[in-house]
């Protein structure tokens, strides 16, 4: 295999990224962001490897949300606390009622850059070049707006390390506490039906941390239930800002991009000899490629090698992305060349990407019950497979937006208007995540008692 560097990636073929019209201003601000703090430490980077292991020996499982596109217009506390917020209430349903740990990953401090099915966009017969997420350009449709900007990825750097701030207060500083879970239950959820079936569990909840503080096992005693830890992620898309935020970390010498603890190839970018799969094999973090319905087995294959010569668990998580109708076809052949070549990787789903459509009115839009569809029909192949279902990955936040049709909030395509915010894909709300959080921790209990009935017919043998 060739030398790698942080730079290696310039010499192979690249798409997806913009054409800065000025490369002196390029590279003042790459030099800019190479002398910067790093967001992220290589330890959290290692010790998220290690906790991926754990969910590729199917220990535990990962929770990843967020926002498609985070934007700039949207940079508040409030929507920070409340995607947050949504996200320690699903993690909760799925630690009690799948009775398995979970692993936070948020889809933010960093979740700007972003791949587009084609490079303009049309308006009433203008075609501008299509926008590539507030990291490159503007959303607004003018052609000023539109030229990628270097000075971006500084503004794009700030807003995370300033959302990051946020979280890690959030994660550390009591807001994350489970004696709090009652307190996470809010605003519009609160009062839709899975705030009530929420509200149900939350009373259990604190049933079992009475009985557990009466055993002596407390806040003060244990930091799992006073904190938790929460990682951050995003599509290593945009190489330049990526490059720049590599660094070497001084305890095992190895180079760490520092701008996120877990990166993501985009299904778009994952080429074997492109630029994408380039820069992420010689970084040290767990890495992430998204499988959509396009890849083969063979070809599957050898990206694990390209990106996982050593076969490091935790290394490696594939994203699948198949859409509904097609998962149990597309996803089976995946698995099967896994494991037949002995390879550890952990599987989790995106059930937002494969089920984008165009509403009746012209929004972009996802049917909540395809969403839902293609997480069971993961849970499905997996069981059937005998893998170990390891997460899922979507689009959401913790506002009342009306985005994906369906849901117990009946969102129709007339209604999607009302508040359709979202600066890129559509988002699953805070009810609607909760509603998805419910079926996950039903089809974990399943894999749960299907092990144990397993692991019991071998013992009886
Ligand atoms: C995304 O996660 O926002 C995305 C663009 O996904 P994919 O690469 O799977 O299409
Ligand atoms: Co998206």
């Amino acid at each position: 295999m060739e030398r790698w560097s942080p730079d290696s990636w310039r010499s192979k073929p690249r798409c997806q990224m913009p054409d800065y019209p000025d490369p002196a201003k390029l590279a003042e601000v790459e030099r800019r962001l190479a002398a910067y703090p790093p967001l992220v430490f290589a330890g959290e980077a290692r010790r998220l490897e290690a906790v991926l292991a754990k969910v590729a020996a199917g220990e535990a499982f990962i929770l990843q949300g967020g926002d498609c596109a985070e934007s700039f217009s949207a940079f508040q506390p409030d929507v920070i606390r409340d995607t947050f917020r949504v996200l320690l209430q699903m993690a909760v349903v799925l630690t009690f009622g799948g009775a398995t740990p979970v692993v936070k990953m948020g889809r933010m401090a960093g979740q700007f850059a972003k791949p587009r099915s084609s490079p303009t966009e049309t308006v009433d017969g203008v075609a501008l070049p299509s926008y590539r997420g507030d990291i490159v350009n503007g959303f607004e449709f003018d052609a000023a707006s539109r030229v990628p900007d270097p000075e971006r990825m500084i503004q794009a750097y700030n807003q995370s390390a300033a959302t990051l701030n946020l979280l890690r207060a959030f994660a550390q500083g009591g807001y994350a506490d489970l004696h709090k879970v009652h307190q996470w239950n809010m605003g519009f959820v609160a009062r839709s039906p899975q705030g009530e079936r929420y509200r149900e569990m939350a009373d259990r909840l604190d049933e079992a941390l009475a009985f557990v503080a009466a055993c002596g096992i407390t806040g003060e005693t244990s930091s799992q239930i006073r904190e938790t830890d929460f990682f951050t992620a995003h599509e290593a898309l945009l190489l330049p800002y990526e490059e720049a935020l590599t660094r070497i970390d001084s305890t095992t010498g190895h180079p760490y991009g520092v701008s996120a603890h877990f990166l993501w190839i985009g299904d778009r970018t994952r080429q074997l000899d492109g630029a994408h799969i380039e820069y992420v094999r010689g970084i040290y973090n767990p890495i992430g490629i998204k499988c959509g319905p396009s890849i083969d087995p063979d070809d599957l294959l050898r990206l694990i090698d390209r990106v996982n010569p050593l076969n490091r668990p935790g290394r490696l998580t594939l994203i699948s992305r198949m859409g509904a109708d097609q998962v149990a076809d597309k996803l089976t052949p995946l698995i099967r060349a896994v494991r037949r070549e002995g390879r550890t990787v952990v599987w989790v789903c995106d059930p937002m990407h494969g089920n984008t459509i165009k509403s009746s009115n012209g929004f972009k839009t996802r049917p909540f019950d395809r969403i839902l569809a293609e997480v069971r029909g993961f849970f499905a192949v997996c069981g059937a497979e005998e893998v170990h279902p390891g997460g899922v990955h979507f689009e959401m936040t913790g506002q009342d937006v009306t985005e994906c049709t369906g849901g117990a909030q009946a969102i129709t395509d007339h209604k999607l208007s009302q508040r359709y915010h979202t600066a890129c894909d559509p988002r699953l709300n805070a009810s609607q995540s909760l509603e998805l959080a419910f079926l996950i921790a039903e089809g974990l209990k399943q894999a749960r008692l299907a092990r144990s009935e397993s692991g019991r017919l071998a013992l009886a043998g």
